[in-house]
């Protein structure tokens, strides 16, 4: 699952999207209703992997990658192990490093480059 991270890229204008949730409640909801849905697809002993970032917003660090874990791990899964990836040094953001400092740094915001890859097993 690589869900939206919340609101921070809006990918549609459709309702049921989670990137046009309308707090972090509202997509925690969503995020879980479709783990739910997934769930019975996948056979006991099988892996669900998730790719999640946090979000940083009116300088507060919004832990979503940890909200996001906690819903998963509500739904008949064991946590078995993460990676932190530093998306600056993946091949679709490696060039946009300046870019995005220099953006960060006249907004005044934390410069974020990071997102977990989390794995579950189905038990
Ligand atoms: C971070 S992107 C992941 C893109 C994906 N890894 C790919 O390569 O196409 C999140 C995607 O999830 C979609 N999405 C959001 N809410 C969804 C929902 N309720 N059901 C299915 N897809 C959803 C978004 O529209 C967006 O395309």
């Amino acid at each position: 699952m690589h869900p939206p991270y919340y609101d921070i890229i809006k990918f549609s204008e459709d309702k049921s999207d989670l990137s046009n949730a309308t707090n972090v409640e509202e997509f925690l909801l969503k995020f879980g209703a479709i783990v739910e849905k997934a769930t019975p697809f996948l056979e006991e002993g099988r892996y669900l992997v998730l790719v999640i970032g946090d979000k940083y917003s009116s300088g507060e660090w919004i832990p979503l990658g940890f909200y996001c874990m906690n819903e998963v791990l509500k739904r008949g899964y064991v946590f078995k192990k993460h990676r932190r990836k530093n998306f600056e040094e993946t091949r679709g953001k490696r060039n946009q490093k300046r870019t995005l400092a220099v953006s960060c740094a006249r907004r005044r915001i934390y410069v974020f480059k990071h997102e977990y890859v989390m794995l579950f097993k189905k038990t």
